[in-house]
């Protein structure tokens, strides 16, 4: 049984005097729930503040992004020893909005997921095609690229501690997610690669979250599919309540899911 797993990214979203409310808020809305495992994800600013707020709760702690190297001269970076002294566990990491705008590269994604993992962090790789790819047929080439890339010289025993997002670019902030049978339909093929790539043990224990335009009202439906373990959230997160009833919803799905 994977544990469902709902992360929210608050993205370039969350002034100190907007994020302690919002983490309150979700910390305070979570005091019972079970079978689900959250985690917020604020700007990197907020990360302390949040931190405190979550402490000795069921939410964890998690960053946006981070260096590959774990220090040096590099103006602006933040590298993952000083995540983890945060008490960050996660970092998301090959955001179609970084690949974009920051013209990362798998390449350096890679570099970033293995120095995560060094660093006792839990990385969330993000893969996903664009509207075009989708349209030419070359959603299932797309996310393999990225899948093995991503994964490239990670050893097969610690590839159990990553966690997965397929998230399809055209589904982002537009309000358009996937249906569930498109996101599952990707999540398969995404699990049948991680068989290939690490065991059928791992690929089976490895969790597959899907993210763009969750929302409340379709968590249940998305988070039903047997092979989708959760939400990574953008926009829906930085409402308390609507995130809560998304992790509650998912909680459920997989409670049902399960039996
Ligand atoms: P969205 O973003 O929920 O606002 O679509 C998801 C994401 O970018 O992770």
């Amino acid at each position: 049984m994977r544990m469902p797993l709902c992360v929210a990214n608050w993205k370039m979203y969350g002034t100190l005097a907007e994020a302690r409310p919002l983490a309150a808020g979700v910390r305070d809305g979570l005091r019972r729930a079970k079978d689900v495992e959250t985690v917020l994800c604020p700007p990197f600013t907020a990360l302390s503040a949040v931190g405190e707020i979550l402490a000795g709760s069921n939410v964890g702690l998690g960053a946006q992004n981070c260096h590959p190297e774990p220090s040096g001269a590099h103006t602006g970076e933040i590298a993952p020893p000083m995540l983890a002294e945060l008490g960050c566990r996660y970092v998301i990491l090959g955001h179609s909005e970084r690949r974009r705008e920051l013209c990362e590269t798998d390449e350096l994604i890679n570099r970033k997921l293995r120095a995560a993992l060094a660093h006792g962090l839990t990385p969330i790789l993000c893969v996903g095609e664009t509207a075009e790819e989708r349209r030419q047929g070359l959603t299932f080439t797309t996310v393999e690229g990225q899948l093995r890339a991503g994964l490239a010289e990670v050893p097969v025993e610690t590839m159990t501690g990553v966690v997965l997002a397929y998230e399809p670019v055209w589904a982002i902030g537009t309000g358009a997610n996937a249906t569930p049978a498109q996101a599952a339909e990707v999540h398969g093929y995404l699990r049948g690669l991680l068989s290939e790539l690490a065991s059928k043990d791992a690929a089976s224990a490895i969790r597959i979250v899907y993210g763009g335009s969750v929302k409340p009202e379709n968590a249940e439906v998305l988070a039903a599919e047997a092979e989708i373990d959760g939400a990574l959230v953008g926009g829906a997160s930085l409402n308390a309540q609507g995130f809560v009833t998304i992790v509650k919803k998912t909680a459920r799905a997989g409670a049902v899911r399960g039996n």
